[in-house]
């Protein structure tokens, strides 16, 4: 028998949360609106304990305000406990196979949160779990982000399904995200970065037109947009590059004259944490286009509703 079918927690099989594409577009859209119904409560003080004694388990291997801050808070308002590990205050940081940690957190924990490297390390810990597991961001994609923005978007905007959202700047774990989103969700994704930084068709595979652009200026692919976005020229993981980034992503920043080519209504978005007067001006991201806190807030509320989906189902 193997790890992840000895597992006897769950009310149906086994499910984690991997990358966006793991929820069909019914799913997500469950959860989005669940989102909304536990983020009422919580501005209204009602409590929400659904998850009550249930324990969550957080292996940080790279840094994080939002995700860690999200997913505790989150975890503890639905009634829960959360354990937090890092590289350094584990046996992670010692060399322990990610399959041994997942075998034994595993037995101990309800559900696990990671954010580590490389999807495939992910993938491993997943293989040998016997409880849900969540991607907090791995060097390929950063579901529970953009679950965040497009719930950010929908309170904002209405429904994204028909929608252009650009994508300026480095094609990321923000990026491939969005592109899976859009093929699920029925909206038209733009991307722009400067050459060696662009998606890789072998990892995207064929995409129809109507779901990917792609733009050498940035200027062309925010024209009409309904929601710009864009992330650090360096994500985690690739700091060596930075001084070379720096040079090629110059023309890759959002201003005010770029947020103008977009729709008169459009939206400005951005992950965090923000680096300003680089991949954005400090005018945009302070500006009144920008929901970029209400972004940030939204994560707490996408993230109680998806705990809740893989522990215990549709409500
Ligand atoms: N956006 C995001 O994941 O933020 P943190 O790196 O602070 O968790």
């Amino acid at each position: 028998m193997s790890d992840a079918t000895q597992n006897t927690s769950q009310t149906g099989p086994l499910r984690h949360f991997l990358q966006f594409r793991d929820f069909s577009r019914e799913e997500i859209e469950y959860v989005l609106g669940r989102a909304q119904l536990i983020k009422d409560k919580f501005k209204r003080y009602q409590p929400h304990h659904t998850l009550h004694d249930r324990t969550l388990a957080m292996v940080f291997e790279k840094a994080s305000t939002r995700t860690r801050v999200s997913f505790e808070a989150g975890m503890y308002q639905l009634g829960g406990s959360v354990i937090h590990l890092t590289s350094s205050n584990s046996q992670l940081g010692r060399s322990e196979p990610i399959e041994d940690t997942a075998r034994v957190v595993s037995r101990m924990v309800d559900l696990v949160m990671i954010r580590t490297f490389e999807q495939t390390r992910l993938e491993r810990f997943a293989a040998h779990s016997r409880v849900p597991v969540i991607n907090g961001l791995t060097n390929e994609y950063h579901p529970c982000q953009i679950l965040a923005d497009i719930f950010t978007f929908m309170e904002m905007r209405g429904s994204i399904e028909g929608k252009t959202v650009a994508w300026i700047g480095d094609a990321n774990n923000m990026a491939y995200t969005w592109l899976q989103a859009a093929e699920i969700l029925g909206f038209t994704l733009h991307v722009s970065g400067p050459k060696g930084y662009q998606l890789d068709p072998k990892l995207t595979g064929q995409v129809a037109p109507h779901v990917l652009r792609e733009f050498n200026d940035p200027m062309e692919a925010t024209k009409g947009a309904h929601l710009v976005t864009t992330d650090v020229w360096t994500s985690m993981g690739f700091e060596a590059e930075n001084e070379e980034r720096r040079l090629a992503f110059n023309d890759w920043c959002v201003d005010a004259e770029m947020m103008a080519q977009a729709h008169p209504d459009a939206l400005f978005m951005h992950c965090l944490p923000a680096h300003r007067g680089e991949e954005v001006t400090a005018e945009v991201i302070d500006g009144p286009q920008s929901v970029v806190w209400d972004e940030a807030e939204n994560r707490m509320h996408v993230q109680k509703a998806l705990m809740e989906f893989l522990l215990l189902g549709k409500q």
